[in-house]
């Protein structure tokens, strides 16, 4: 049976994955983004829709839910920021943008599309982003890892509230090589010294983890809620010493 899905930033290198693995499957899926040509692909797909919208403008998220409609099987928050620097560097203003598009959107997105989940049939799925940021400790990531941290909290939190009609799980990806990662692969040689860090000697995909989305939005993963996942090469529980 055909499912509706929507899925805020996809168009980016991880949600437009997660889009393409859907319609393959037979879904239907609204792509949420403020600019249509990043992932021209699939948004011209049949079953895709894209829906132009900044999650940081007011009004947005009651907006996209009114072009999707009324009723909705699986949601997913691919949006996000990889905005580094020493506590010394960053402002109230960094801290605000990183809360704002990492995890208060993701708040605001569920919020809005939860009479539309609860008329979507059999128990709806939410997918939101976390980070091995919000796991392991590094240098210069306490923006990011605040706001992310605060998604693993909304995720346990909202998958208690709204149990047993929806599941809520996120995703905690280390670096995956996607748009939002170029600033820090710029060269061949912190590319190859960042892979070097992982106990599995890569980087991640795009489609590593928007399998693991698609697996957390089917019925396949029907006994699964409040589970922060981790899709990281082993980075953030494992010390091989290599
Ligand atoms: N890649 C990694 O290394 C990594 C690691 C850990 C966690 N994550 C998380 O994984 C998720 C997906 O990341 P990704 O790597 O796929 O990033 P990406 O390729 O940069 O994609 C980000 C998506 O979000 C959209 N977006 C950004 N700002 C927006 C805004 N203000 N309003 C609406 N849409 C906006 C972008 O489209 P537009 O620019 O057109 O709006 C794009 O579709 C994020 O939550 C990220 O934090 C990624």
């Amino acid at each position: 049976m055909s499912r509706k899905i929507l899925i805020y930033g996809g168009t980016g290198g991880i949600g437009s994955e997660i889009g393409r693995l859907l319609i393959s499957r037979g879904d239907e899926v609204f792509l949420v983004g403020r600019h249509s040509n990043k992932a021209a692909d699939v948004v011209s797909m049949d079953r895709a829709h894209f829906i132009s919208g900044d999650v940081t403008s007011e009004g947005v998220f009651d907006k996209v839910m009114e072009e999707v409609g009324p009723q909705l099987n699986g949601l997913v928050y691919a949006v996000g920021s990889i905005n580094l620097g020493s506590l010394r560097r960053l402002g109230a203003e960094d801290f605000t943008r990183d809360f704002e598009l990492n995890a208060m959107g993701a708040a605001l997105a569920v919020k809005a599309a939860l009479t539309a989940l609860k008329k979507g049939g059999e128990a709806a799925s939410i997918v939101l982003f976390s980070s091995v940021a919000a796991l392991h400790g590094f240098p210069l990531h306490a923006s990011v890892s605040m706001a992310k941290g605060a998604v693993s909290g909304l995720t346990l939190a909202l998958a208690a509230e709204l149990a047993p009609r929806i599941r809520v799980n996120a995703l905690a990806p280390s670096l995956t090589k996607t748009p939002l990662a170029e600033q820090l692969l710029s060269s061949a040689e912190a590319t190859e010294a960042l892979a070097a860090q992982h106990p599995l000697k890569r980087l991640g995909l795009p489609e590593d983890i928007a399998h693991l989305a698609v697996f957390l939005l089917s019925p396949e993963a029907s006994w699964i809620s409040g589970q922060i996942v981790s899709a990281d090469g082993g980075r953030s529980s494992l010390q091989t010493g290599r």
